[in-house]
């Protein structure tokens, strides 16, 4: 099982016309047709809609809702409507809310609000995936099953506390393994009856939060167990459907580097994964890059659909920037770039009441298609036409990998020390960044992926090691490959536990280097560092965390230039095998970053064509009949200009580009080569 069929790229969005009257529906498919809107996703908040109490199940309006957008040659994402429980299922059933972190017993309210664990919840959100399914399965418009809704959050019940205890039942057997992985002979935590262990939260473990916890195995395990909890959820809905529909690809929208949830966990799940992107400002095209990649690596480089972005603004922020003429179609193209096989809007038309109704859609209130937001619509659209089947299930040939793991994530940012400062996702971005500004095509993995096609391996501030990673890495750099990682890596196994050795624990051998001590300041303390030697030489900054370094066969490539320890190793590099490993001991700034990122790749070939051109960006897919396309992102508010490294034909204009020749993107111009080869 994989993606949905499509003949090209599918355009269009959530569509939500159960808000609005009938009538209006159909000026909304006469735009449709001329923004060229081939893709409705259906349903996603209809529960109260389509089961208006416990015995009434109703689609006569998504009936309508289906039948129309199929009539009208759409292609439907469906929903199960599960996101958001109705208001009689809260009152009959006061269960199903949630209880948060404070221990406040919720009400009915907003959405996201089931709870994952309730019996009540489960029975009933599947029996209503299971009618969905079984009502439009055999409806040929429907190309693909949306289940719930951006999962995420938390519930700390008395259901979730059990639902929690037979989890740990199931990860750790006995009682004594238990106690013995959170090491609870600290500060007189020993259980000895399962009954007595309770969710982590402001009424036990946790002070000034959820990321202050005094047994940070406990708080670890109750992230496992809620994203697990969740997943159950989609399970069980995804089991529903496919008893009426055995082959319709599912998936649910993700939110990309989202912390409460480990995609990592459900990625086997999902048929295709899908992602909403909602970039936090402008300046955001490397993270959203990152994210592209990280949503692509999880089904193993198969491509995803981009299921949502805002054409405009967004609503839910204090202030709701617009996006600039040109960036709409310029991200869309990146998603594309890193793999997109759908380019799909949240909204359509725009809601005339409640939260959302100052969020972006490709249709305002007015309904008038002579806006701007509208025409740039409609130009991507007929753009998206032009690309055809082209892209479609095309990989990314990436020959450097990104590791990122959500185990990482929390244990770090949970940790008492050594710096509340450092944030696992600035890390890993700072790494991305570098690797972004280099044009190197990559992808971003599991701890758990297949490393043996990698010549690079870059592991920002992996905290947690587990399994037989060390050994995978060794084996990378030894085949003569490189692996670089940085400070707070290496520090605790899949327990929470220190290594009894030194630190990086298990990744001492392969960077050659034991860290000593190390000296967490604040972020007005800069050591600098001095990285390369002669004349080729430069100075960075560094801060927030300086690990104290005894090389051990390590060579030293970088040196702190202050305190205690100026002319002590800050950057190192290690002969292992053929290849090599890199140990990076502080928080270098940027070009500190990529300076040493630059070195660790000069030993390969896989620097893209343009690196020396900033926001440039590049990104290469192969198409399922071998054809090689270029991506060019000109993320830049100026014109660029870059020889063509590679003639082929440039497939939004059908111009023919020769081998040499200059090729100018426009500010935020976009140039999809297809190369000849
Ligand atoms: C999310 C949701 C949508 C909508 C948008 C608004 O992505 O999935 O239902 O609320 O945000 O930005
Ligand atoms: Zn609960």
């Amino acid at each position: 099982m994989s993606l949905p069929v499509t003949a090209k790229v599918p355009f269009g969005g959530d569509y939500n016309p159960e808000q609005w009257p009938e009538d209006v529906w159909k000026q909304d498919h006469r735009l449709f047709d001329s923004a060229r809107i081939d893709l409705v996703t259906l349903g996603v908040f209809d529960w109260a809609l389509t089961q208006p109490a416990e015995d009434v199940y109703d689609f006569s309006l998504l009936d309508r809702i289906v039948e129309r957008a199929a009539a009208e040659g759409r292609g439907i994402c469906l929903a199960t409507g599960t996101a958001a429980h109705p208001a009689w299922l809260a009152k009959a059933y006061p269960e199903v809310t949630r209880t948060d972190f404070d221990g406040r017993k919720h009400r009915f309210g907003r959405r996201h609000n089931s709870c994952p664990s309730s019996p009540v919840y489960r029975r009933l959100s599947v029996e209503l995936a299971r009618r969905v399914a079984r009502r439009y399965a055999d409806t040929p418009a429907v190309v693909a099953w949306h289940v719930g809704n951006e999962y995420g959050g938390a519930c700390y019940c008395e259901l979730c506390a059990d639902g929690f205890r037979g989890w740990l039942r199931n990860r750790y057997g006995t009682l004594d393994d238990l106690n013995a992985a959170w090491y609870t002979t600290f500060w007189s935590h020993t259980f000895t009856d399962w009954e007595q262990i309770e969710p982590p939260s402001a009424l036990t473990e946790h002070w000034r939060g959820p990321d202050h916890t005094a047994f940070p195995g406990i708080t670890l395990d109750y992230l496992r167990f809620s994203s697990d909890a969740m997943l159950a959820n989609f399970h069980d809905e995804k089991a529903a459907i496919r008893e009426s529909s055995p082959t319709l690809p599912v998936t649910t929208n993700f939110m990309g580097m989202y912390r409460p949830i480990d995609y990592h966990r459900w990625a086997a799940h999902l048929d295709f994964a899908s992602w909403d992107n909602y970039p936090p400002d402008d300046e955001s095209a490397a993270r959203m890059a990152l994210t592209h990649d990280l949503m692509r690596g999880l089904k193993d480089g198969q491509p995803f659909w981009l299921m949502e972005q805002s054409p405009g603004v967004t609503a839910c922020r204090d202030v709701n920037p617009l996006k600039r003429p040109g960036l709409m179609r310029l991200w869309s193209w990146q998603a594309v770039a890193h793999g997109a096989d759908a380019v799909l809007f949240f909204q359509l038309r725009a809601s005339r009441g409640a939260s959302e109704k100052y969020h972006g859609a490709v249709i305002g209130h007015s309904g008038r298609s002579d806006t701007r937001v509208f025409r740039e619509v409609a130009e991507l659209g007929a753009e998206l036409d032009r690309l055809g089947s082209a892209s479609l299930g095309a990989r990314t040939p990436a020959r450097v990998a990104l590791l990122f793991d959500w185990d990482s994530w929390w244990a770090l940012e949970i940790s008492d020390g050594p710096s509340r400062l450092v944030r696992y996702q600035q890390v890993v971005l700072a790494y991305h960044r570098a690797l972004w500004d280099a044009g190197v095509d990559l992808d971003v993995v599991a701890v758990t992926a297949d490393l043996s096609g990698y010549d690079v391996v870059v592991a920002p501030a992996l905290h947690m090691l587990k399994g037989d990673l060390a050994q995978r890495l060794e084996d990378v750099a030894a085949r003569g490959g490189s692996v670089l990682t940085t400070y707070l890596s290496g520090r605790v196994d899949e327990n929470d536990q220190a290594f009894l050795m030194d630190v990086p624990g298990p990744l001492g051998q392969l960077t050659g280097v034991r860290v000593d001590e190390w000296d967490a300041r604040g972020p007005e303390v800069v050591n600098p560092v001095r990285l390369g030697d002669g004349a080729e030489a430069v100075e960075v900054e560094a801060r927030l965390l300086f690990e104290l370094v005894i090389p051990q066969g390590a060579q030293v490539v970088g040196t702190y230039q202050a305190d205690f320890y100026a002319g002590t190793p800050a950057v190192t590099r290690n002969s292992f095998g053929d290849g090599d490993g890199w140990y990076v001991a502080t928080d270098l700034d940027q070009t500190g970053v990529s300076w040493v990122v630059r070195q660790v790749l000069a030993r390969h070939d896989v620097i893209g064509p343009y690196p020396d051109v900033a926001d440039l960006e590049s990104a290469v897919r192969v198409a399922p009949d071998g054809s090689r396309l270029l991506f060019l992102l000109n993320h830049r508010a100026d014109a660029v200009e870059v020889p063509a490294r590679r003639g082929g034909v440039d497939l939004l204009t059908g111009d023919r580009i020769w081998t040499g020749s200059t090729m100018r993107l426009p500010a935020y111009g976009v140039v999809v080569l297809k190369e000849d080869w």
